[in-house]
């Protein structure tokens, strides 16, 4: 029986699109960030798929200074890579914590093809620092092929299906440097319910079959790194349009999720701590952050959400399902940020 209170540091989210610059009305840095802090989350690592995308060392950097600005909890950015910007990549590595390529189609203007770009980015960046990579299918090999080959660091993205999970795991288990993560709604939502949400359960990868889900939970003490939301904010008019854009919310559904299954036995409460605070610090190399925490009541159960959400975008496919683990405070850098659902401080 866990005890009626339950404290966990500030967690880590690696992958989160906030919005800005260029697509404000779906989220910006001060709403995604009080959306991560009402989630447990006090670090988020930020996508550069934005308008414009974070290619070059100047837009990264004014991106940067604007999250740093206006960010209620801290936030960093990925540059993006860009077949056409490959001589920007020895300057940004100097700066920014991790670089993002995306090898299959999503949303957003950007995208690496071909053998020839994918090794010339591979190569323009540090071996030791991370490439994090959207790989879905027969990519994730040839991510896989390429950390073997360069022999240099590969963080996959949202792993969804039973074999990319397995190639990873034997991938791994040659010492190959590849980590990965997978996002709550690939944990708990199958292509059954996608039917259901119609275009609200609509992201990149698809919702997957149950026997992935299966797989993806018989791996969660072993092959997998990290639990991180891909927190995927578009307005209910853009979702409910003829052209939707796939993504999901994720930052306030997140922990209430993950300790949801801490709660069934899915997994214990220390490896949902290693899964979304040790693992991504260890990997992205993020320092501590002092006086800083989530005090969690294991045992109160509630029908999601247990608050109004905070993410700009004001919708969760999560919403009516029976959660048990409520988040009571959050405390980020000394100061008290949420008070059962409700942000404090601004
Ligand atoms: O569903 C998704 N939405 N998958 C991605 O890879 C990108 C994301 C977005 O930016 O909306
Ligand atoms: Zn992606
Ligand atoms: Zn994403």
């Amino acid at each position: 029986m866990p005890k009626k209170t339950l404290i966990l540091p500030g967690l880590i989210d690696v992958h989160v699109h906030l919005r800005e610059p260029g697509g404000e009305h779906k989220e910006d840095f001060f709403t995604g960030s009080q959306s991560a802090l009402a989630g447990g989350i006090t670090t988020v690592m930020a996508m550069p798929n934005t308008y414009p995308p974070l290619v070059t060392f100047d837009q990264w950097s004014i991106a940067q200074q604007t999250a740093d600005r206006k960010s209620l909890c801290d936030v960093f950015l990925y540059a993006g890579a860009s077949s056409e910007h490959i001589n920007e990549l020895a300057r940004l590595q100097t700066a920014v914590p991790a670089l993002k390529l995306y090898m299959d189609q999503t949303y957003g203007p950007l995208r690496v093809q071909g053998l020839a770009q994918l090794m010339a980015v591979a190569r323009a960046w540090h071996p030791d620092k991370i490439i994090a990579v959207h790989a879905e299918g027969e990519s994730v090999a040839v991510a896989i092929a390429l950390s073997a080959a360069l022999n240099r660091r590969v963080h996959l993205c949202h792993i969804s299906r039973k074999e990319e999970i397995e190639l990873i795991a034997a991938a791994k288990a040659n010492g190959l440097p590849i980590t990965c993560e997978v996002t709550p709604h690939h944990l708990f939502l199958t292509e059954a319910d996608a039917q259901r949400l119609g275009s609200l359960g609509d992201m990149r990868p698809l919702l997957a079959e149950q026997r992935d889900v299966d797989a993806l939970w018989e791996h969660i003490n072993t092959t997998i790194d990290c639990i991180a939301s891909d927190h995927a904010p578009h307005t209910l008019e853009e979702k409910q349009s003829d052209n939707p854009p796939p993504g999901v919310p994720g930052l306030e559904s997140s922990l209430p999720l993950m300790l949801t299954a801490a709660a069934q036995g899915r997994l214990t409460y220390e490896r949902l701590i290693e899964l979304m605070y040790h693992n991504p610090r260890r990997i992205f190399s993020l320092s501590k952050q002092s006086e800083t925490w989530v005090e969690v009541d294991p045992l109160a159960r509630y029908t999601f959400p247990d608050h109004p959400l905070y993410t700009k975008c004001g919708w969760s496919p999560f919403e009516g399902m029976d959660m048990q683990g409520h988040i009571r405070r959050v405390v980020f850098k000394g100061k008290e940020f949420v008070r059962d659902g409700i942000i404090r401080h601004s």
